[in-house]
């Protein structure tokens, strides 16, 4: 267990990036009733992940972890929950057949509410306001009284939290999840992407693999596993003080957990010496992401995984790479090499989203699908050339037919941005580009797997 740490030890360290709740009583008092809520997950499922992760970190397995860039209060619904699922698990399949190891599966969802802002403040039209920081701590709309942090929201947010992530464990456990329904829906997809033919010899090849195990009698009546599938949530560890209050003591092992989510992850803006944020992270026995950008120097990588993984814990640390499709390979190697150096066990993960936001002519927020694309293929071509394993994927995506990312299949134009660009923060894939980015994973993982045969031979 951490020394010198407790749940609310962070508070003696600099915290960036929280709001100043203009009411301290009306704060107290919902942190005491969310302290008193049930946990949203078990540290026991936390640890599960983490043995998970850990497969990942020896490169027999690979994660893909996703959703939203953040949930909001509007757009909750069922169907929403249901199509994000359904993508993730479409693209689960099209990575297990190609890279013919486990995916773990982890949502940015059930939770992912609180965002990191550039600036503390909006301008409009010569007002001033708090800029919005999320649906757990504000509200979107321009308007003075929204923008005041109001603590109630985090008890709307737990709700929501809670209610998604059983709508989740249905899907995942009842049914809904039968590997031969998730590969017709992907068909069904095939069936309307002008770049079928491009992925029809990866789509046969499953079906053929399916219609041969049931041939062989596999099937979700004989094979209960093929009928369900595990999937863990995560979110950006934000918001410190509903974090804390939502911090439990494993009445198993006695240790910590932060049981808001299965994995919990330090963001770009929060990682730093010194940081409120990894204060609070490095005491809870949870799997954690860092996410690492053009500013971290490999040296203060390393101090950064001795603060967070002194037990050098595999499965503990998911690297999450977010570079911009030009400065990938020219910052990772070092990282790469530093923490191979220090033989530390850790996942890499690739965050081709957050390096690569242009400003539309029109003024809209978007990010360009083949700078996404080339993003990860750099990313697996300094795996490569570094030998490790280049572990996962980090995307913000939705199953909805959004307008909000520039390119892909279906062109999205930039004057088609507008037509459905409904993200409270930033572009996602939508559920063709998401498909689309699972098949040239696809690719870049078989060539991983070939180049392992090649040496092994
Ligand atoms: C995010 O993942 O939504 C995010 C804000 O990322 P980063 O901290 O890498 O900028
Ligand atoms: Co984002």
């Amino acid at each position: 267990m951490a020394t010198n740490w407790t749940p609310e030890s962070w508070k003696t360290q600099e915290a960036r990036q929280l709001p100043d709740y203009p009411d301290a009583n009306a704060l107290d008092g919902a942190l005491s009733e969310l302290s008193k809520y049930p946990p949203l997950v078990f540290a026991g499922e936390a640890r599960a992940l983490k043995a998970d992760l850990a497969q990942v970190a020896a490169g027999k397995a690979f994660l893909l972890q996703g959703g939203d860039c953040a949930e909001s209060f509007a757009e909750f619904h069922p169907n929403t929950i249901r199509d994000t699922f359904r993508v993730i698990l479409q693209m689960a399949v099209v990575l297990t057949y190609a890279s013919k190891m486990p995916i773990v599966k982890v949502g940015r969802m059930a939770g992912q509410f609180a965002k990191p802002r550039s600036a503390g403040t909006e301008e409009l039209g010569g007002v001033s306001l708090p800029s919005y920081r999320g649906d757990i701590i504000n509200d979107i709309g321009f308007e003075a009284a929204g923008r005041s942090p109001d603590p109630q929201r985090m008890i709307r947010a737990y709700n929501q939290a809670a209610a998604t992530l059983n709508l989740l464990r249905a899907f995942a456990q009842g049914g809904y999840a039968n590997l031969h329904q998730v590969h017709a829906w992907t068909l069904d997809f095939m069936g309307r992407s002008p770049w079928a033919a491009q992925y029809q010899a990866v789509a046969d090849r499953i079906g053929d693999a399916l219609d041969f195990m049931a041939a062989c009698g596999i099937n979700p009546q004989t094979v209960p596993q093929l009928n369900g599938t595990n999937f863990f949530t995560s979110h950006e560890a934000l918001l410190l003080p509903y974090e804390q209050a939502l911090t439990r003591q494993d009445s198993l092992t006695g240790g910590w957990y932060g049981l808001s989510a299965h994995m919990l992850w330090i963001g770009d803006r929060t990682r730093f010496e010194g940081s409120a944020h990894v204060e609070y992270l490095r005491g809870i026995g949870n799997p954690i992401g860092l996410k690492c950008g053009p500013s971290l120097e490999p040296d203060a990588l390393l101090r950064m995984l001795d603060t967070l993984d002194p037990a050098r814990e595999a499965g503990r640390i998911t690297l999450i790479t977010r570079y911009g499709h030009d400065k990938i390979e020219k910052h990772l190697p070092a990282l790469v090499r530093a923490v191979k150096r220090e033989g530390r066990p850790v996942v890499w993960s690739c965050d081709p989203m957050h390096g690569n936001v242009v400003k539309a002519a029109n003024g809209y927020k978007t990010r360009p699908f083949d700078r996404i694309l080339a993003e990860v293929r750099g990313f697996f071509a300094v795996h490569r050339a570094e030998g490790t394993h280049g572990g996962g994927i980090h995307a913000e995506m939705t199953g909805q037919n959004v307008t909000e990312c520039t390119g892909g299949a279906i062109d999205i134009t930039e004057q088609g941005l507008a037509d459905r660009y409904h993200t409270h923060c930033d572009p996602r894939l939508n559920a063709g580009q998401s498909i689309e980015l699972a098949f040239l994973l696809a690719e870049m993982l078989n060539q991983e797997m070939r180049e392992r045969e090649k040496a092994a031979a």
